[in-house]
């Protein structure tokens, strides 16, 4: 490992908590309190067709989102890492298909659950991240990054880091799908509009999404040295899905 890498793996452990990165940890730690209730995994309460605009059914929405989307574009990928993955309704999916998966999260708790239900698979590992950057991650050492409802919380300033990061972690001719929020189609406006009444009457940030629209993230990941392939608005049409590379 040379030396940058070690003091920035070093200094990443030291980088403070924010409000909203508290908020999802708070998310994971009432869903293991509540676990008696309800058989469900952590992360089956997003997959809701009439909001999200997929025609699949509820049971079904990431297995549509991956064969759609995702895992045509990384066919050719062995190490995936993918950031923000929560209580593993992705890694589930890409751990069938990738011989090395990295599900990175910056919730503790969420690590916890993904850690004990892939204990038995090698090609599983977790990484807690701090939220900024991908310092655990040495350069050009993954093929793929993936990240499914997490940009859409994220601020601009956010995501752009870390796909300054993701294009660093990324192999030359590396790929990246990245979901974001897609402010202006009509449920993307009806989001906005609920999470504007929530904002009005104070209530909780957790789970409002930030305003993004497919033009401005490819600008983010144009400047961040990356290139976008395509843009797949047709598949969960509230947002935008952007199938991504790195320039050899
Ligand atoms: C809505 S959940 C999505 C989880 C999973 N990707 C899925 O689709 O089911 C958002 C996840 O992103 C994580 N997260 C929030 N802010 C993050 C950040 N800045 N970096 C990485 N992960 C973050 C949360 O802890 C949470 O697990």
């Amino acid at each position: 490992m040379t030396l940058t890498a070690l003091a920035r793996r070093l200094l990443g452990r030291f980088v403070p908590r924010t409000p909203e990165i508290q908020e999802w940890e708070w998310y994971a730690r009432d869903h293991v309190r509540n676990r008696s209730r309800s058989s469900q995994p952590l992360g089956a309460e997003w997959n809701t067709p009439e909001r999200i605009g997929i025609d699949a059914p509820p049971e079904a929405v990431a297995e549509r989102i991956a064969a759609d989307v995702i895992l045509p574009h990384l066919a050719h990928s062995s190490s995936v890492l993918e950031i923000g993955a929560g209580g593993g309704r992705f890694t589930r999916i890409l751990a069938r298909h990738f011989p090395r998966v990295i599900a990175a999260d910056t919730s503790p708790t969420m690590i916890e659950l993904l850690r004990r239900e892939f204990a038995g698979n090698s090609g599983v590992a977790t990484m807690l991240l701090n939220g900024t950057d991908l310092s655990p991650i040495a350069d050009a050492s993954i093929d793929a990054v993936v990240t499914y409802d997490v940009f859409v919380h994220l601020p601009a300033w956010e995501i752009f880091n870390y796909l300054v990061e993701s294009r660093r972690g990324l192999v030359p001719g590396g790929r990246a799908v990245v979901h974001h929020s897609s402010t202006f189609t009509d449920l993307g406006w009806q989001k906005f509009l609920e999470d504007a009444r929530r904002t009005a009457l104070r209530q909780r940030p957790r789970g409002r999404f930030t305003l993004m629209t497919p033009d401005a993230m490819r600008e983010l990941v144009t400047r961040s040295g990356l290139r976008v392939e395509s843009m797949v608005v047709d598949v969960v049409r509230r947002d935008c899905i952007a199938r991504i590379d790195r320039p050899s």
